[in-house]
Parts: C-alpha cells; structure tokens; sequence
C-alpha cells in the first residue's frame, strides 16, 4: 500500500480561467488536443511544474503522466537544463545567424545516430516532418507520399489526410491526392499500394511505434519489411521519431528495431522541453535543402541558442544508459500492477506500452491498427479520467493518445498510481 493519499481541492479559479480563456480563445485551448472536450468538465489551469509533478492554480498537486505530451522525459525543471536554458536567454535569446551551440548539439546527434550524417533544427514536430516531406519529393521529383491510417504527424495540410473522416477542413483536394493511405502493420496493404502507383511514391512516412492510435507496436519483421519495400520501389523511408525519439531508446525506434530509414524526423524529448524539431539524414539528401540544393526550408528561431542549450544538456542527461535503466523498470512496475489486477477481475482494459510511452485503452480487444482503435470505449475512459483525476493523477485527455512516465517518477508514486488506477477501473467499467 503507498501512503500518498490525495483528494483534490475543487478546482475553482482553473474553472473560472477555463470560462474566460474559452471568450479569448477558441476552445479555450492553444492546441485542440489540450481540450476536456472528450472527457467532459473544464480544463485544469497550471502555475509550475517539478520532477513527475505538476501544480495547478488551485492549489492541487498531481502526478504527471502528460509530460507535456512528450517532452518531459526527465521530468520538468531538471536543474542542469534549465541552468543552461537561463545562461543561454542571458546570452541573447535568438541571433537568426550561427553559433557555436548549433555544432555541439548538432555533433551529439550526428554521432549517435545510425541515419544521420546532416541534420537541420527547427521548431516543432510540425516542421520537422513537413520539410522531411517536401525533401524526400524534391530529391526524388515523385509527388505521392504513403502514410498509414490513424497516424498522426502534426498539422500540416499532406499529412491531416491520415483520418477518417479527414481531420480538417480546408485542405484542397490536391494536398489530400498525394497522400494515400494503408493500414498499420499490414505489409501487403503497403505493397499494393507501392506497386499501383510505381515511379510516383516520394516516401513512406510512418511512426515506427503508432503512438497517436493507442501506442501501437510494429509486429514482428513488420519494420523490416516496410524497409524492404521501400528499396525494392524507391520510394524513401521516413520515420516519424518525433513521439519515439530518445524515448523508447537514446536512438529511438532505429535502435529498437534495427531498421535504418532515409530520413528521420524529431521533436517532443530532443530538447529537455524547449519547442524544438529536427529531421536528418545523409549527407546526399540533406544537401539538396537551400542553400547549394533546391529544397526550401527556414525559420527565424530554427536552431536558436535556448533551445541548442537545452537539446545539449538534455542529449548529456540521456545519454547515461541508467536513465532508459530506470524508466523500463518504473514502467514496467506500473504496468505489471495494473495488469495483474486486470486480469484478476477480466476487466476489458488494454494496456500499451513501449518504453516509457503507453496508453490505457477501455477496449475487449488488443488494438493493432486503426479499426481496431475505433472500438475503444470513451464513455469509460472518461469516467476513469475524472476518478484518477480527482485522486490527483493527470493523464491526457484522450482516450486514446499517448501518455508518458518520466526518469523522475518515484517507485512510491508509481505503486500509488496502480492503487488509484485499479480502482478507476472498478469505478468506471463494474460499478
Ligand atoms: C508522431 C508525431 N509526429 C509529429 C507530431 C507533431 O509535433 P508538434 O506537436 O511538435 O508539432 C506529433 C505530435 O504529437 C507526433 O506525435
């Protein structure tokens, strides 16, 4: 039994801030993920973050399970990369010219990773994969990208193309036809569609673990084989690393699974949680971009000084194996906690995880791929939600993205979580 006991104070100014940023705002939210709207109830309004917890204006202490979605994976505030983020503010927050800080940021990841001989910052995950898209079309002159149903790779118009029925409005038919779209994990569907539209694929452009569908893994060779059929019809391989970079592993998916892509696209962990993205490769593609090649991509703060402060520190921290040491291991007991119990009482509860990345799902079945996603029961999700919510545990609030645990989550706050989890469930699906 863990002797953190927490009941939540009503969140009474978070309503009220709730109420006033929703007349300034649309949603009252800056990002549409962040919106209660499928849980119910009003948003939580945060003042600071700490190690695996999180404080809102009320008064309320939680633990973290967001990790501001995925940045957070030391845990917020870690005291050598906010030092390094201050000094570099202190220096001058943006030149929009080079510094020194570029070359040692770019040199660890140059280093570290398999596919990469050149790599370009910018500012999200967004950009990240957008410019990898546009390059992978300019060095091979094809138009059509492959992408896979219930992905998700930002918002930029080719990629939104990904759901059913699209996720956006306002994407013109054009953007929408170079994008087409085969199941997850279903080395067939990809084949097909490679051989139906020979000599036209740019790239295919995949999460190597699905993360935005429920934490879906790659089946066995299922990677490999996506490779294959990549090189057998020319067509690049993009990973989209920006959720699994240097959080399933220091190299992410490619050192997990052994699979080396063409081009590779970060954001999310690389930066200790300054807004940062990156993509890289070989220098033979990379050196298509402007200004020696004809690709085009820019950024007034791409690669600005605070951000190089806190990917450099952050890339130190992660690279001490006993970090990913730790963070199987405090997963792994919160997940072996949960399931035990799961299957105890045969509650229809999937439990997904890679890492440190994983997804509670109110689902019959395992989900493997986006139809299978369609089955996750919300209803419940959200009555869990609420319950943990008030027991002071924040998780995202979707029921099916990812949610993440940090290096600085403690043993008693995990066994605490398993306590309050357990109960959600009992709440939410036999009561
Ligand atoms: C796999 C993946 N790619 C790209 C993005 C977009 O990143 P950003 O929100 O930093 O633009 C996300 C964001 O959740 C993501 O999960």
């Amino acid at each position: 039994m863990s002797t953190i006991k927490s009941i939540t104070k009503p969140a009474i100014r978070s309503a009220k801030c709730a109420q006033r940023l929703e007349e300034l705002t649309p949603g009252g939210v800056n990002s549409s993920f962040r919106s209660f709207i499928e849980v119910g109830g009003h948003t939580i309004f945060f003042s600071h973050a700490q190690g695996s917890k999180i404080f809102d204006i009320d008064g309320n202490t939680y633990i973290d399970y967001l990790g501001a979605w995925g940045p957070a994976i030391l845990g917020y505030c870690h005291p050598q990369i906010t030092k390094a983020c201050q000094e570099a503010v202190a220096r001058g927050p943006v030149f929009g010219a080079p510094h020194e800080l570029e070359i040692q940021f770019a040199e660890l990841l140059v280093e570290n990773i398999p596919c990469i001989e050149q790599i370009r910052f910018v500012n999200s995950g967004t950009e990240a994969v957008m410019s990898a898209i546009r390059l992978a079309r300019g060095v091979t002159d094809k138009d059509k990208i492959i992408i896979f149903h219930g992905s998700y790779h930002g918002h930029s118009d080719s990629v939104l193309a990904s759901r059913i029925p699209p996720a956006s409005a306002g994407i013109t038919a054009g953007s929408a036809e170079g994008t087409l779209l085969v199941d997850y994990n279903n080395l067939d569907a990809l084949e097909k569609c490679l051989a139906e539209n020979k000599d036209e694929i740019a790239a295919v452009l995949i999460e190597p673990v699905a993360g935005s569908m429920g934490v879906i893994l790659p089946e066995p060779g299922y990677l490999k084989g996506v490779r294959e059929l990549c090189t057998t019809y020319g067509a690049l391989l993009i990973f989209d690393e920006v959720l699994t970079g240097f959080r399933i592993a220091f190299a992410g998916a490619q050192e997990v699974y052994g699979v080396i892509p063409d081009l590779v696209c970060y954001g999310k962990a690389l930066a200790g949680g300054m807004a940062v993205g990156a993509y890289g490769g070989p220098k033979k593609i990379m050196s298509e971009l402007l200004p020696y090649g004809k690709v085009y991509q820019a950024g007034t703060f791409s690669g600005n000084p605070v951000t190089m402060a806190g990917g450099i520190e952050t890339m130190k921290l992660l690279s001490n194996p006993e970090v990913f040491v730790r963070l199987e291991k405090v997963s792994k007991r919160f997940f072996d906690g949960m399931q035990k119990e799961i299957d105890k009482l045969h509650m229809p509860v999937q439990l997904q995880r890679a890492g440190s990345m994983f997804a509670i799902l109110f689902a019959e079945k395992p989900v493997r791929n986006y139809q299978d996603s369609l089955t996750i029961n919300s209803k419940q999700f959200a009555e869990f939600f609420h319950y943990i919510l008030e027991r002071g545990i924040y998780l995202p609030p979707s029921s099916i993205d990812a949610a993440f645990i940090s290096a600085a989550h403690t043993e008693e706050e995990i066994d605490y979580s398993v306590e309050v989890c357990v109960e959600g469930f009992r709440k939410s699906i036999l009561s």
